[in-house]
């Protein structure tokens, strides 16, 4: 009788890349706080990004954009600290290696030495390139972000589906190619037609993760929060599926609390000293 034994090994981006070769699918969340993180691995997910995404579900921004360094070396060395397998990613931050490449240097260095990560992500292609190689040459591995880059929303002036027509729709592809050339190992493309996004993870021998982007990419990510059903203002794309209701149950959670603090009947006898 074969018994199945859980994969404890720590997760690589080398192992991700042998994922996409035997055509395992790639579980991929975002998580912010070591407690979320430490459920999240024991669970068995294989990549925990610590996403900019922070500055809406944590700080309450209406945009990526306020995100600093510190800020997420304090939210990537919390999730560090809860993470034994998945392989850790942590965003770098809007204006932290757009400038020129030996800032986005000193920023990704600074983010791996203060946080214990395993590798970043920062979002673009050409525009980026320079800046995505010379980080890598100092042997952090990076992953690209392209289609619906959030730090771009003032140039989009939407969250609407990217990439529908022709001209962006090529220079899509064509990025993602010379990512991969760069050394990239892995791109998440984000809400993208679906037939673009089977193209690129056709056209392309490292991971392609997907956000919006349909299930013909080998694998895919989605912001906790939302896949919780923590938030509470209808945010429910077509892309987003819910597992639960924490948001009801937090709810109802709290409610009983404050019925039980009111009406004297907590704490009880047996929960005092
Ligand atoms: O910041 C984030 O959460 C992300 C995902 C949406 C991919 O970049």
């Amino acid at each position: 009788m074969s018994v199945h034994l859980e994969d404890t090994r720590k997760v690589t981006t080398h192992r991700l890349f042998e994922m996409k070769q035997r055509g395992e699918k790639i579980s991929m969340l975002t998580a912010y706080d070591y407690t979320m993180a430490s459920i999240l691995d024991q669970a068995g997910i294989d990549v925990l990004l610590v996403g900019d995404s922070a500055s809406n579900v944590m700080a309450g921004n209406i945009t990526t954009l306020p995100m600093t360094l510190d800020q997420m070396i304090y939210h990537g060395s919390s999730v560090v600290k809860g993470v034994q397998r998945a392989l850790v990613v942590v965003d770098m931050p809007f204006g932290s290696y757009q400038g020129n490449s030996k800032e986005a240097l000193a920023s990704a260095i600074r983010i791996m030495k203060e946080t214990g990560a395993d590798c970043l992500k920062l979002e673009g292609g050409e525009e980026v390139l320079e800046s995505v190689c010379r980080i890598l040459t100092a042997g952090i591995p990076v992953m690209g972000h392209l289609g619906l880059t959030p730090q771009s929303i003032n140039k989009f002036g939407t969250y609407t589906v990217r990439a529908r027509e022709e001209q962006e729709a090529s220079k899509l592809v064509a990025d993602a190619l010379l990512l991969e050339k760069a050394g990239c190992f892995g791109i998440v493309l984000e809400k993208i037609p679906a037939s673009l996004a089977k193209k690129v993870a056709e056209s392309v021998k490292i991971p392609i993760i997907g956000i919006g982007a349909g299930f013909a990419v080998d694998g895919q990510v989605l912001v906790v929060h939302d896949m919780m059903g923590m938030n509470s203002k209808g945010f429910s794309p077509r892309f987003l599926r819910k597992y639960a209701d924490l948001h009801t149950v937090m709810t109802d959670a709290v409610k009983n609390y404050i019925k039980d603090v009111k009406s004297g009947d907590f704490p009880n006898e047996s929960e005092q000293y």
